[in-house]
């Protein structure tokens, strides 16, 4: 049976540079793992009130049962003002509760921060990593993977561009891959 890691996007937009590294991700998965995009568009803005299981709405039950199959998670994060968009982080805190419950617990993740800019959405990335730290999630710490200049990464279709950042890019996934074999508990 093949491992499945989920990749989440953490951009709503439809032109999303994040998510097309997430599409092309899916393209760099080795054989013997699935790389499967997780969905975070729908997810309502997390309410502790939802801790009730009498009160959990459908959209985030199915994203928790989306998220308990997959056995490692790449994020693919922007950066909004220095810090992790609210979507990203939207979809952390819900699949973070009811308490001790928790669908990242445990599971080996990347980070693969991105930006247009120069600064390859440092912040964000790293800001990201405090909260796997509480997550309990052990975090790839190198190649640590920051894409500058996003957008001159892909061509009119979508598809990213053949040169040093793709290889990079496919370099680093061999690095989870391998990583990922290690710690995956
Ligand atoms: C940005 N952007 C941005 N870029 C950056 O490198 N550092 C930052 O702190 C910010 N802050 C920020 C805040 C808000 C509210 C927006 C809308 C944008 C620019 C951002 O990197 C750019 O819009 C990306 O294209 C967003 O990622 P997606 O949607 O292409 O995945």
């Amino acid at each position: 049976m093949k491992k499945v890691i989920g990749i989440l996007a953490g951009s709503l937009r439809k032109e999303s540079f994040s998510k097309k590294v997430s599409r092309a991700l899916v393209g760099f998965a080795p054989e013997g793992f699935e790389f499967r995009i997780i969905d975070v568009s729908n997810i309502p803005i997390y309410n502790q009130d939802f801790d009730d299981e009498n009160q959990v709405p459908q959209a985030i039950a199915r994203f928790r049962s989306e998220m308990a199959a997959v056995e490692g998670v790449i994020f693919v994060t922007p950066e909004y003002n220095r810090s992790v968009p609210g979507v990203l982080k939207n979809a952390i805190d819900v699949g973070s509760r009811p308490y001790g419950k928790s669908v990242w617990d445990k599971k080996p993740a990347a980070i693969f921060s991105n930006s247009p800019g120069n600064l390859s959405a440092f912040g964000a990335n790293h800001h990201l990593r405090q909260s796997l730290v509480f997550l309990n999630m052990p975090a790839m710490q190198q190649p640590e993977v920051y894409i500058s200049h996003v957008s001159d990464l892909f061509d009119d279709e979508g598809n990213m561009k053949d040169g040093t950042t793709k290889d990079f890019i496919k370099k680093a996934v061999e690095s989870y891959i391998e990583w990922y074999s290690k710690n995956a508990l």
